[in-house]
């Protein structure tokens, strides 16, 4: 029996191998970031196919200027209020920042711990000749792995700045197929031309997954918040919003402040006799 189509219309879990084997399908594969419960469940009930439990949750949850703080602890901790909120998606948690640079077997240990303590699915890591070695003893020790390439916000130093599109054309396509070499299931290409991010597509056999990397990838992924307007004044030209909900949440949280303090809410339908 062949596999089932991965699309929002399928009510089946997604799994990894049926994350991987949706390349090349006429749907492309959807992802969005979560990090709590609320938002999880609501992304899971709309059908998206894999939940990405970003370490940029550093910047839009905890509102730091990058995603180097977070600790692993902080991805467990929100990795296992996702994995218990999805029903359906494959749930993807981040190795943050310093969890697996410094050797594969310390990379093993905590995509290990991740996986055991969330329940969720799959890790993600930054990084493609460089972390080959890591990728391949993490697929080794059958933890699933995501790379990542292009734009790597945890090496922020190094590359100078959170929004340069990456245009080494030769370094990326380098990247990603060391990382499929190595084991990777799927990619994410961040912030690069998207003639790049189709040529990457067309030699590697895993999802290519992108974002701030044009149309001719597999899937998309983006930030949530970001999405759903809730982060305002950040646009970078890749970014559509989808709905405005800072404005949204701001005139309901201004209604509020009015009603309460002119004493309209609590009215008599909203207490009890
Ligand atoms: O941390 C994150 O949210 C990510 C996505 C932007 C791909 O890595």
């Amino acid at each position: 029996m062949s596999e089932p189509r991965a699309n929002s219309a399928s009510n089946s879990p997604m799994s990894v191998p049926k994350f991987a084997a949706s390349k090349g399908r006429d749907k492309k594969l959807t992802v969005l970031t979560a990090y709590e419960y609320t938002f999880a469940s609501l992304f899971d009930e709309a059908g998206v196919d894999a939940i990405l439990v970003g370490d940029s949750l550093g910047m839009v949850v905890q509102g730091k200027s990058t995603t180097m703080p977070v600790t692993l602890e902080q991805m467990i901790y929100h990795g296992e209020i996702v994995a218990r909120a999805v029903k359906r998606a494959l749930v993807i948690v981040d190795l943050p920042f310093m969890t697996y640079q410094v050797s594969p077997a310390q990379a093993v240990e905590n995509a290990g711990r991740i996986l055991k303590e969330t329940g969720a699915g799959a890790v993600k890591l930054e990084g493609g000749v460089h972390q080959a070695a890591t990728i391949r003893a993490l697929a080794q020790a059958d933890l699933p792995v995501m790379g990542h390439v292009g734009m790597r916000p945890q090496s922020v130093r190094m590359l100078g700045g959170m929004s340069r599109v990456q245009r080494d054309e030769e370094m990326l396509l380098a990247d990603a197929k060391a990382a499929e070499e190595a084991g990777a299931f799927a990619i994410v290409l961040e912030l690069m031309p998207r003639g790049v991010a189709e040529k990457i597509t067309s030699a590697l056999s895993i999802p290519t997954i992108g974002i701030g990397a044009g149309p001719g990838c597999d899937g998309q992924v983006l930030v949530s918040y970001d999405m759903l307007g809730l982060t305002k004044g950040f646009q970078p030209k890749f970014l559509k919003r989808y709905a405005d909900l800072h404005s949204v949440a701001l005139e309901a949280t201004n209604r509020y402040l009015q009603e309460v303090r002119d004493g309209q809410y609590p009215d008599a339908s909203h207490s009890h006799e």
